[in-house]
């Protein structure tokens, strides 16, 4: 890879200290090290990572079952944001979905998240429910969104 570019893929365990470094930079309750080491070792548990200048810029983090992908986590360094990076990120699972005939992708957001919740709402996402004081540290409702894709048979 070249020094300055960007790159997307598929996230090993040996990002699990990377990941939790920048879990740390976006989350009140950061998953550690070795919480992504363990659900990276789960088959149906994958992440996405974007790579900039060698550096772990951003993350996106979804269980695949089936025809079904649940997003977990999405996250960019708050140094790197507002520059269309978690919309790479959103893209590239897009077209995984795509090649893997997924028919559903959902996933919660807080209200509270404008960018999130403007993000997904770009890529069609639409509000599916809401779970009341989903989150323990704040008590705020969750939102959850989803997506219902078209497969093409071949
Ligand atoms: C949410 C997050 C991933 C967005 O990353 P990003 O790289 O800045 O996102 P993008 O540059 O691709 O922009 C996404 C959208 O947010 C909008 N946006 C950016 N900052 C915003 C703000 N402060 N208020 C409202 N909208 C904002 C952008 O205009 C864009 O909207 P569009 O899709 O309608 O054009 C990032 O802010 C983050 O890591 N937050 C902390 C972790 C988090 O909350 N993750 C979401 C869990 S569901």
């Amino acid at each position: 890879m070249n020094l300055h570019s960007e790159d997307i893929i598929f996230l090993g365990q040996d990002y699990a200290r990377e990941l939790a470094a920048l879990e740390e930079q976006c989350f009140a309750f950061p998953w550690s090290e070795k919480e992504f080491r363990l659900a990276l070792s789960r088959k149906n548990f994958l992440v996405l990572g974007l790579i900039r200048s060698r550096e772990l810029m951003g993350y996106l983090s979804f269980y695949h079952v089936q025809d079904q992908v649940e997003i977990l986590n999405l996250a960019v360094h708050p140094q790197a944001r507002g520059r269309g990076s978690a919309g790479r990120l959103l893209s590239f699972l897009m077209d995984y979905c795509s090649r893997e005939k997924v028919s559903l992708v959902f996933l919660e957001v807080r209200p509270s998240n404008r960018s999130a919740v403007s993000l997904y709402q770009r890529f069609g996402f639409q509000r599916a429910g809401r779970r009341p004081g989903y989150y323990p540290d704040t008590g705020e409702d969750a939102l959850v969104y989803q997506l219902e894709l078209v497969r093409k048979e071949t």
